[in-house]
C-alpha cells in the first residue's frame, strides 16, 4: 500500500519569520496525519526555523527544494545532503522544471543529486513533466521516459525504495490550468510501466507518484480518486495555511480515516 503524500513546495517564498508564523498556524490546524504523509519544503533559509516550529515529534515532514551532489567542498553558494539532514530534512525535491528551465539542470546532473539524496537517506521527490509544445507535438510519453531513464540510470531497484516521483506538466505549473485527472492518470500509468520495464515491478508498485500543477482544494479530490495518483505536490495553494491544510484534510478523508 502506498501512503498518500501531500507536499508543499514553497519555492522562493517566505522569510524565516514568515515561515515561523505559517508553521505555528499550520500545526494548530485540526489535521490528522494518521493515514497520509504531509511535507513542507520551505526555502533553505527557513528550514531551521520551520523545524523548530514543527516541534520535537513533528507530524509534518520537512523537505528541501534542492541540494548539491557533493557532501562538502569548494561549491560557493551550494547546500549538501548532510547539511539538510542535520537541519532535520527527510525529503528533497529534485529536478523541478523551474530548475531545469532556469538553472540548466539536466538529467545527468539530477542523477548525481539523486545519488546524494539516497546515500544520505533523504527521500527524493523527483519531478518530471512535459512542456506544452511537447504535449502538443505528441511526445509526452517519450519526454517522460527520457527523463526517468536519464535521472534513474544505473540505479539498482533496491536503491529506489525511498523514491517518490512527481508528475508536473510544465504547462500546468502556476497557470491555473491543471491537467485533468484523466490526463494525469494516463501519465502516471506510463511512469509505472516505465518503472517496471527499467527497474522492477516492485519499484513500480511501491513508488509514490504525485501530481503537481495548479492543485487546489477544489480540484485535489479529482486527482486523488485515481488509484495511480498517490498525492500532490502543491505550489501556490501551499502558501496559505487554510488551503494547504484543506488539501491535506481532503487527502486524509479520501483514505477513509
Ligand atoms: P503550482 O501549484 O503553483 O502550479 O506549482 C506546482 C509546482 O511547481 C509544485 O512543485
Amino acid at each position: 500500500m502506498r501512503t498518500p503524500l501531500i507536499a508543499g513546495n514553497w519555492k522562493m517564498n517566505k522569510t524565516a519569520s514568515e515561515a515561523v508564523r505559517f508553521t505555528r498556524e499550520l500545526v494548530q490546524q485540526p489535521l490528522s496525519t494518521s493515514a497520509i504523509d504531509v511535507v513542507i519544503a520551505p526555502p533553505f533559509t527557513a528550514l531551521a526555523a520551520v523545524r523548530d516550529s514543527l516541534g520535537p515529534a513533528p507530524a509534518i515532514g520537512l523537505g528541501a527544494q534542492n541540494l548539491h551532489w557533493e557532501d562538502h567542498g569548494a561549491y560557493t553558494g551550494e547546500i549538501s545532503a548532510p547539511m539538510l539532514k542535520d537541519l532535520g530534512c527527510r525529503y528533497v525535491i529534485l529536478g523541478h522544471s523551474e530548475r531545469r528551465a532556469q538553472f540548466g539542470e539536466q538529467d545527468d546532473l539530477i542523477h548525481k543529486k539523486l545519488l546524494a539524496a539516497l546515500k544520505h537517506e533523504l527521500k527524493p521527490i523527483l519531478c518530471v513533466g512535459e512542456s506544452l509544445s511537447e504535449r502538443e507535438s505528441g511526445t509526452t510519453a517519450e519526454v517522460i521516459e527520457q527523463q526517468l531513464n536519464g535521472c534513474l540510470a544505473g540505479f539498482e531497484p533496491a536503491r529506489l525504495t525511498n523514491l517518490i516521483i512527481a508528475y508536473e506538466p510544465v504547462w500546468a505549473i502556476g497557470t491555473g490550468k491543471a491537467a485533468t485527472p484523466e490526463q494525469a492518470a494516463e501519465v502516471h500509468q506510463l511512469i509505472r510501466r516505465a518503472l517496471t520495464a527499467g527497474w522492477s515491478a516492485s519499484v513500480a508498485a511501491s513508488t509514490r507518484i504525485l501530481y503537481g500543477g495548479s492543485v487546489t482544494p477544489q480540484n485535489v479530490e479529482g486527482f486523488l480518486a485515481s488509484p495511480d495518483i498517490d498525492g500532490a505536490l502543491v505550489g501556490g495553494a501551499c502558501l496559505q495555511v487554510d488551503s494547504f491544510a484543506t488539501i491535506a484534510r481532503l487527502a486524509q478523508k479520501q483514505t477513509g480515516h
